[in-house]
């Protein structure tokens, strides 16, 4: 590996080498392209992360007994880094993951970076990594930080250290293309989360569990899986990495984040940008059978952006949505898109430019 560069070191790398990385840059997907850096801050329980470093991107070495390994200790947050036309490069509301990282980090008694050192270090990985920020128009720097409990432990207890790390690599649309439409399946036996879990922060542990319905949906075709509330079985929740709207009659609904419903930065964007063109939006308890009754439906993440569902399934009985140029949601991913990459001026104050 090549030696540990300093800060100043891997920008200029980056600024000064080729300016952009070899990359098929029309065949990105949304699967990890590794980069040339990653950031790296530890610190000891009951203590405050204080100084980090950039360095190669690579393995990282872990005791067996580590209390992320064992005991899921962890949590993440993804944001991401746009090229503009004119050459800049933005972050998309990066101070709102930092928050919600925080949040998180309380709930899985951890200590957390602060919200600038969250988003110096965001800066620092984007610069360092600058020549795999894709071209205009053909997708972002996905960012993935990352925050564990790194040290050895084997009673259940809070790690004695943890790790703040930030890697990243350049993406395209998560599902088939931004515009076309997702086939949901309603899941109605397993569960993502359960009132007083940790459903509403970003834990490494709320992922695995939807796999295995993941994967049955797409054995059978499907997209992806839409969960409903572990409580009453009778409300719709959140799809398994994003969060999910439903328009009728020109109100937009989405579940309301009270705890077992990630609070996504894009939902949360979404929310501003339709209350901004007057639509009424409600965040409220939504009975599975108003998604059966809706005009459309669309769901919203920063990996996913904003994405029609052209139909969901539930117990057998398959609903078709509007989708297209028409949709609701075509209009509010065209502003959300515009702002990031600056297409619209972002009046939002938004955007950080780095
Ligand atoms: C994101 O949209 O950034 C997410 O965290 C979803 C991820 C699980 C792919």
């Amino acid at each position: 590996a090549p030696p540990a560069p300093s800060v100043q070191e891997a920008t200029i790398h980056s600024n000064y080498g080729e300016k952009y990385a070899d990359v098929n840059w029309d065949e990105l997907g949304f699967s990890l392209t590794p980069t040339d850096y990653m950031f790296e801050m530890k610190c000891f329980q009951g203590e405050e992360f204080s100084q980090g470093n950039l360095i190669p991107y690579g393995k990282i070495e872990l005791s067996p007994a580590a209390a992320i390994l064992n005991y899921g200790q962890g949590l993440f947050e993804g944001l991401k880094a746009y090229r503009r036309e004119d050459g800049h490069i933005v972050l998309f509301r990066p101070e709102q993951n930092a928050m919600r990282m925080k949040m998180g980090a309380e709930r899985m008694c951890m200590p957390s970076p602060s919200v600038e050192q969250f988003i110096d270090a965001v800066k620092q990985t984007v610069l360092a990594n600058k020549r795999w920020v894709p071209p205009p128009g053909k997708g972002s720097l996905y960012i993935r930080p990352l925050l564990m409990g790194s040290g050895s432990i084997l009673g259940v207890a809070p790690a004695p250290e943890y790790t703040f790390l930030v890697y990243t690599s350049p993406v395209g649309n998560y599902y088939k293309g931004i515009g076309t439409p997702i086939n949901l399946i309603v899941e109605d036996k397993l569960h993502r989360a359960t009132p007083g879990g940790a459903g509403g922060v970003k834990t490494i542990a709320n992922y695995s569990p939807v796999l295995q319905a993941l994967t049955q949906a797409k054995s059978k075709g499907f997209s992806d899986v839409l969960f409903l509330d572990a409580k009453t079985g009778q409300n719709i929740e959140e799809v398994s990495a994003c969060n999910i709207f439903i328009v009728k009659d020109k109100i937009i609904s989405t579940p309301a984040t009270l705890g077992t419903i990630l609070p996504g930065v894009t939902r949360k964007s979404i929310i501003d940008i339709a209350l901004d063109f007057g639509f009424q939006v409600e965040e409220r308890v939504i009975p599975v059978e108003e998604l059966m009754d809706a005009d459309e439906v669309f769901c919203t993440g920063t990996a996913v952006v904003v994405n029609p569902v052209g139909s969901v399934t539930y117990q057998g009985i398959r609903v078709e949505y509007k989708t297209g140029v028409e949709a609701v949601s075509q209009k509010l991913c065209a502003m959300l898109t515009g702002i990031q990459t600056g297409r619209i001026e972002d009046n939002m104050g938004w955007t950080v430019e780095i």
